[in-house]
């Protein structure tokens, strides 16, 4: 086999055999097959696209090309969730032990954050002394013990797909669906879960802009699941504001401890409620959506869900203390308020704009080795929809004094990420379809 004959199957717009395809991966794994040879398959895989056996096949090479962990010894079904990336996304922390508590075992691998969109781990670092490096062993035990246990991934985790995925970013081919389906369905394959509820996010924060195309890329990842034998389905949220109010690390562990407490924004309650009621239906802990919102919401209600978190910080060797009183988390010396210049009423805050204003204090990654300060961010005051006179508050930033010399920039960005008209504006929804294997419903 060649690669160069693969190259042209492909640019021709003809299927590659599932052998052909693991002969360029483990080839492109292995050194034997260079860049420019990938790079060209994956620009004509950017124009020609690949059939659903092809991504499923291509999904399992990247899967096994590095651990594939193995979660058998976790009793119950395991259920992933994962996020495609967004501004002020926390849900991760909420749902993790709210699915717990209900008794679907939670057994996470999350990743750092990087440009505009945060990371769970970068997160749960802002509480004081914990740890996101666990042994395989006490991962294991801390889920049979807790239900509940959030860890960076492991350093030999489809390596073929983060090989693909820097070559990618340099070679204008991330924007192709199959690619970027293969590539987080192989991360949450080798991640061992026995179901995976997905949430595709899409708006001007997310990296599918459109609803069209955050259908076709959720459908492409269900179908992935579907034919590797896990059960996969995706719910479309909205990411053309960001979720909830705090954007930052410590501000967001804060923003969820208070959606724990059933003191949180409604947007992001309603979305984990969404997300989490699928999950426990994927883990046979309810009948349908309904009964699980049910169980849930007493959860939340009787302070198991919170319990479930501090549980957790405990066991992975956080200052509890953070948890009962979120006034001990790392704050920022700087507050600065943006106001408002005009009046009406809020029509859109660019999610991505914010997510940068966010990073320029310090509370995201330049690049993969920037350090981040875990205090540093953005409260939202006004969310789509708001009414907003002329010099009230629309957002604060939180910051340090190193990141004073940003201070000028961001405050642009986050007025400008701000849309304000005369007209009254409509809420957005929070969801918009919903993908299972058997099709999709728009709500
Ligand atoms: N996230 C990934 O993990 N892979 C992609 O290709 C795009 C986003």
């Amino acid at each position: 086999m060649r690669a160069v004959d693969l190259i042209r199957k492909k640019r021709d717009g003809q299927e590659l055999t599932h052998e052909e395809i693991g002969f360029l991966i483990k080839g492109y794994s292995e050194g034997a097959i260079p860049d420019y040879q990938m790079a060209a398959w994956a620009m004509a895989v950017y124009y020609q696209g690949m059939s659903a056996r092809e991504t499923a096949d291509l999904t399992m090479h990247m899967a096994s090309s590095g651990d594939m962990i193995d979660l058998s010894s976790i009793r119950g079904v395991k259920v992933d969730k994962h996020s495609t990336g967004g501004v002020g996304d926390k849900t991760t922390i909420v749902i993790g032990p709210l699915v717990a508590a209900a008794g679907v075992p939670v057994a996470k691998m999350s990743g750092r954050g990087l440009g505009h969109t945060g990371g769970t781990i970068d997160k749960l670092e802002a509480i004081g002394g914990f740890s996101v490096e666990l042994g395989q062993e006490q991962f294991f035990r801390q889920v049979n013990e807790i239900g509940l246990a959030v860890v960076g991934q492991s350093g030999n985790m489809t390596p073929a797909d983060k090989k693909l995925y820097g070559l990618r970013d340099v070679t204008a081919t991330v924007e192709s669906i199959p690619l970027i389906a293969s590539s987080v369905m192989s991360k949450k394959i080798a991640a061992g879960a026995d179901a995976i509820v997905l949430d595709v996010k899409t708006g001007s924060g997310a990296f599918m802009k459109t609803l069209d195309d955050s259908i076709r890329l959720a459908k492409a990842m269900v179908d992935i699941g579907t034919q590797v034998g896990r059960s996969t389905i995706a719910v479309i949220s909205d990411m053309d504001q960001p979720l909830g109010y705090s954007i930052g690390n410590a501000l967001e562990i804060e923003e969820a401890i208070a959606t724990l407490r059933g003191e949180g924004p409604k947007d992001l309650e309603e979305v984990c409620l969404i997300l989490a009621s699928h999950m426990l239906v994927l883990g046979g802990k309810a009948e349908n959506e309904e009964a699980a919102r049910a169980i849930l919401q007493e959860k939340l209600a009787s302070g198991e869900a919170l319990e479930r978190l501090k549980m957790m910080v405990e066991a992975q060797g956080g200052d509890t203390r953070q948890i009962e009183d979120a006034g001990l988390l790392p704050k920022a010396e700087l507050h600065v308020e943006v106001k408002a210049e005009k009046r009406g009423f809020v029509e859109s805050i660019q999610a991505e704009e914010i997510g940068v204003a966010a990073m320029l204090l310090g509370a995201g990654r330049e690049t993969k080795d920037s350090v981040i300060d875990l205090a540093a961010g953005l409260s939202l005051r006004k969310k789509i929809g708001d009414p907003v006179e002329v010099g009230e508050v629309l957002a604060v930033l939180h910051l340090n004094p190193p990141f004073q010399d940003r201070l000028e920039e961001a405050s642009r960005k986050v007025k400008e990420a701000y849309g304000i008209t005369d007209e009254k504006v409509p809420r957005r929804p929070l969801v918009f379809a919903l993908i299972t294997p058997e099709g999709v419903r728009r709500f």
